[in-house]
């Protein structure tokens, strides 16, 4: 089991990674520690920084002086050097083999030394809202402390960081994005605990129909019609996650499911399931029925199964298919079970599927992107507006990659 927690200076990624540790009676590692002691033996011994990173072991890591800003900012110079990188590499894979399993915490943990991590956290927060709690814990530790200095200092470390040619700061296109700015430490500590704990469960293989189903929904994308598909990396793999798509077409369950890289659940009107016959077609091909209306909570009882489970469903955020190509204002249902559920979102837009037939003759273009994921509402039970806003957000979203996708097609 690994956990991959990234961001930038004073995120709090190291405490959330210390939490998640203790949690799972996994080891941590503080990366940045590493980087840490490199710059401070290169400057105690006079060897080089590559040098220096060939020959750490874990005992110059037990060192205060790297905690300081100084050693801080230090690190972030070393760690631009490509040998210090490829040197430290190795020792964060070999840390995390030796005991079956590891939390690390860093810069580039989810994009280069474990690209195929059980889980990636992204943990953000404003500049000004990281440069505070910097700010608050010198003022703890009885030290005196300058604001607007710290903010200077957080923003040039960001700014080296991230500009840096070799494993800058970016975040893993799967990792889910952690904003902390309004979230406290235990309500993080909540979100990711669930969503390792979901992640490490043993990935349950497919039925046979459903196997069969997408493989033949790919191979007819794949020689049928004209189509494109990107931002599959986008999509984790691992724990629980809804995927929330604009509906224009009957085709669009299909055809997003089949291409991704997980079996899916695909939420569905509870009318469809009406007649006997397609009612049992649909339902072995994972379909869930939602009850709409007043109990609207209820309604979502077979989705929430899936999500409690680890699973994964799609979701059409407009609550119906739409032929009028226009995006509708979305129903609350994707932030209410996101929220109940604890469950990040990756916003997907299809664009091309109310035209199979023209696909067909190769006159239109069938596009479908995924955006990066998004972390679900704070509060478990958020109040209507909280669950509309967030809904609008995906939506949002959706329009976006919607308008990329549309200037893709007439150029
Ligand atoms: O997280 P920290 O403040 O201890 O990190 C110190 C510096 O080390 C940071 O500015 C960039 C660098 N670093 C890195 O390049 N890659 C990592 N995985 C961790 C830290």
């Amino acid at each position: 089991m690994i956990i991959a927690i990234d961001g930038p200076a004073a995120s709090g990624k190291g405490t959330l990674a210390q939490r998640l540790a203790d949690h799972f009676k996994l080891p941590h590692l503080d990366t940045g520690l590493l980087y840490r002691a490199v710059g401070w033996l290169a400057g105690q011994t006079g060897q080089t920084p590559a040098a220096a990173a060939a020959y750490l072991d874990a005992a110059d890591l037990d060192n205060p002086a790297l905690r300081t800003d100084e050693a801080g900012q230090a690190a972030s110079k070393v760690a631009a050097i490509p040998e210090v990188r490829v040197n430290l590499l190795k020792f964060q894979r070999e840390f995390a083999h030796q005991a079956s399993g590891a939390v690390l915490d860093g810069r580039d943990i989810g994009t280069v030394v474990f690209p195929d991590a059980d889980l990636k956290i992204y943990v953000t927060a404003t500049p000004e809202a990281r440069a505070e709690r910097r700010f608050l814990e010198l003022q703890g530790k009885g030290e005196t402390a300058d604001r607007v200095a710290i903010l200077g200092q957080i923003r040039e470390r960001d700014r080296r960081d991230t500009e840096r040619a070799t494993s800058p700061l970016t975040r893993a296109p799967d990792a889910i994005l952690l904003d902390t700015t309004e979230l406290g430490l235990e309500e993080q500590v909540v979100l990711a605990s669930r969503w390792a704990a979901l992640a490490m469960k043993p990935v349950r293989r497919p039925t046979l129909i459903y196997s069969f189903g997408s493989g033949f929904t790919r191979f007819f994308a794949r020689w049928f019609l004209d189509f494109t598909i990107q931002g599959l990396d986008r999509v984790p793999r691992k724990g629980p996650l809804i995927v929330a798509c604009n509906h224009i077409s009957f085709w669009d369950p299909p055809l997003v499911g089949a291409h991704l890289p997980r079996e899916m659940h695909f939420v569905a009107k509870a009318e469809l399931f009406h007649n006997p016959l397609f009612g049992a077609l649909i339902r072995s091909y994972n379909s869930i029925p939602i009850q709409r209306g007043a109990k609207s909570r209820s309604g979502l009882r077979g989705a929430e199964e899936v999500l409690t489970a680890g699973g994964a469903v799609l979701i059409f955020p407009e609550g119906t298919r739409n032929k009028s190509g226009e995006l509708l204002q979305p129903r609350g249902g994707v932030g209410r079970l996101a929220a109940l559920t604890k469950t990040p979102v990756v916003p997907a837009c299809i664009t091309g599927s109310d035209q199979i037939r023209r696909s067909m003759r190769r006159q239109v273009r069938i596009r479908v992107s995924f955006g990066s994921p998004v972390m679900p509402p704070r509060s478990e039970n958020p109040e209507r507006d909280e669950v509309r806003a967030f809904a609008r957000m995906i939506m949002d979203r959706i329009r976006a990659m919607r308008e990329e996708q549309e200037a893709k097609t007439w150029k």
